[in-house]
C-alpha cells in the first residue's frame, strides 16, 4: 500500500473522530462555528439518549439497584423462557450461568477456559467486566424488547445471573455504589489481555500496525473473478424455495427456486408480505414480535418444524385451533422431536390467532 494513501486514510480517520468528539462536546456551539452551515448541535435530550454506554472502567454506570429476589422475578418474567430458569439455556440459546468455581473467583481467571473436555464457554466464564455484562443487558436484551428494562431491574437480574454462578450472596443488593466490589469477584476478571495488535492491543502501538495487513490493489489486480460454485439445477429447489426463507423484516430478496433460473423479473420474488390481507400481516407481525421466526420457518426446519408442516399436520383436525394454542403457551416436546419448545408468554387472543392461521394452511 502506498504511504500516502494509508496518510491519507489516517486523516480521514482523524477527521471522523474530531467530527464526533464535537458533536458529543457539552459545548456544542464550538461544532458550529468550525463548520458553519453543517447541522446543529446537538441538544443535551439528544445526546443523553444516545450515550447509554458504560466503559469497562465503570464509567458511565446510572444510579440505581436491584436485588437478587428481584431479580429472580425479571428473570423468570422475561428472560428464562430463552435462557432457562438456570441460565443453563436449554438446547437453543448458548447457556449464560455454568462452568465457573469458588476457586475461579479467588483467581480471577476461569480454570475450565483453558480445559478442552470442558464441552462449553458460558458467559460467565468469558466475561471480564461486570459493566459489559450489565451494559449487555441493558441495551440489548429481551432480545424481543431491547432497552424495554428500568436501570433497577438491570440492576437486579445481573445480579441474580451472578448469585446463579455464585459470585453474590443470596441477599445482596447489587447498585452504582457497589459494583466495582462485584467486579473484583468476577471469576475472569483477569481473563482478558492487551498484549496483541487489534485496537487497542499493545502490539498496535509498538508495531504501529494492526494484526491485519491487506494490500489493495489499485493496479493490474486479479482480472475477472471467476465463478468456482454455484446452486446445480437438479439442487435448486431442494430445500424449499428460497425466495420464502427470508427474514420477516426488510425486502425478500432470495430466487424463486421453484422456476428455473435467468426468469427475468418474473423469477424474482415479489415481497411476499407486502400484499398479505390484514389476519396474515397481523399473524407476521405477531409471530415477529415473539421471535417465533427464531426457531420456526415458514417452509424449512430449523429449530422446530417449518409452520407449513405443522399446518398440515393439523389441517383437518376439529379442535386444532385450541389444540396448538394451548401448545403455543404451554410449550412441549416430543411431538416433532427431542427438542423442547419453551413455553410463549403471548396472550389467549394472540395464541389463538396463531392457531387460527396454521390450521387454515400458514398462508403468506
Ligand atoms: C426471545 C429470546 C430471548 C429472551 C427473552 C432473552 N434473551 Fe438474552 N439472548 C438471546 C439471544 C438470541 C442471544 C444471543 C444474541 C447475539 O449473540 O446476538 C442472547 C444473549 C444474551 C446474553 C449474552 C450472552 C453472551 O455470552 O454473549 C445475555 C447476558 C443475555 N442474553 C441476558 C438476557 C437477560 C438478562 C434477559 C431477560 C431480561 C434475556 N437475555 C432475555 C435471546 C433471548
Ligand atoms: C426456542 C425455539 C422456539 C421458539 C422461540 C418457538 N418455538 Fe414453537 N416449537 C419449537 C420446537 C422445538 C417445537 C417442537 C416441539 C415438539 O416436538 O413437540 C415447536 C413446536 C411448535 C408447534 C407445534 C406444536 C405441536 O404440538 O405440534 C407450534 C404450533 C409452535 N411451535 C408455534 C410457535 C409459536 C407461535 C411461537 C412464538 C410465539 C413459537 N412456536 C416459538 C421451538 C420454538
Amino acid at each position: 500500500m502506498s504511504s500516502s494513501l494509508e496518510r491519507s486514510r489516517r486523516s480521514i480517520r482523524s477527521h471522523l473522530i474530531a467530527a464526533a468528539a464535537l458533536v458529543l462536546l457539552p459545548g456544542a456551539a464550538l461544532a458550529q462555528s468550525s463548520m458553519p452551515g453543517i447541522g446543529r448541535p446537538a441538544t443535551a435530550k439528544e445526546i443523553a439518549a444516545w450515550d447509554i454506554d458504560v466503559r469497562p472502567d465503570i464509567n458511565g454506570q446510572p444510579k440505581g439497584a436491584g436485588s437478587v429476589a428481584q431479580g429472580q422475578d425479571v428473570w423468570e418474567g422475561k428472560c428464562a423462557q430463552c435462557h432457562g430458569v438456570f441460565g443453563e439455556s436449554n438446547e437453543v440459546f448458548s447457556p449464560l450461568v455454568g462452568g465457573t468455581t469458588a476457586e475461579d473467583i479467588k483467581t480471577g481467571r476461569v480454570a475450565k477456559l483453558t480445559d478442552t473436555s470442558y464441552p462449553g464457554r458460558t458467559t460467565l466464564m468469558k466475561v471480564s467486566s461486570v459493566s459489559t455484562l450489565w451494559d449487555y443487558i441493558n441495551r440489548a436484551m429481551p432480545w424481543t424488547q431491547p432497552k424495554s428494562l428500568k436501570t433497577d431491574e438491570v440492576y437486579a437480574v445481573t445480579a441474580y445471573l451472578l448469585n446463579m454462578g455464585g459470585v453474590v450472596p443470596d441477599n445482596y443488593v447489587m447498585s452504582d455504589k457497589n459494583i466495582a466490589e462485584v467486579q473484583a469477584r468476577l471469576p475472569n476478571r483477569n481473563g482478558m489481555t492487551l498484549d496483541h495488535g487489534m485496537w487497542p492491543g499493545k502490539a498496535m502501538k509498538t508495531a504501529g500496525k494492526p494484526d491485519v495487513q491487506a494490500t489493495a490493489c489499485m493496479a493490474n489486480c486479479v482480472p475477472e473473478p471467476k465463478v468456482a460454485s454455484f446452486l446445480p439445477e437438479f439442487a435448486r429447489n431442494a430445500h424449499g424455495n428460497l425466495a420464502e426463507q427470508n427474514r420477516l423484516v426488510g425486502a425478500q430478496r432470495g430466487a424463486d427456486t421453484t422456476r428455473p433460473a435467468g426468469g427475468g423479473a418474473a423469477a424474482v420474488a415479489a415481497p411476499a408480505m407486502a400484499k398479505a390481507p390484514d389476519a396474515t400481516a397481523a399473524t407476521a407481525a405477531l409471530l415477529s414480535k415473539y421471535s417465533c421466526t427464531a426457531c420456526h420457518g415458514m417452509d424449512t426446519k430449523l429449530v422446530g418444524p417449518a409452520f407449513r408442516e405443522i399446518a398440515r399436520k393439523y389441517a383437518d383436525k376439529a379442535d386444532g385451533v385450541a389444540h396448538l394454542a394451548g401448545k403455543i403457551q404451554s410449550g412441549g416436546s416430543g411431538v416433532w422431536g427431542q427438542i423442547p419448545m419453551p413455553p410463549q408468554t403471548l396472550t389467549d387472543t394472540e395464541a389463538r390467532m396463531i392457531g387460527r392461521w396454521l390450521v387454515d394452511g400458514a398462508k403468506q
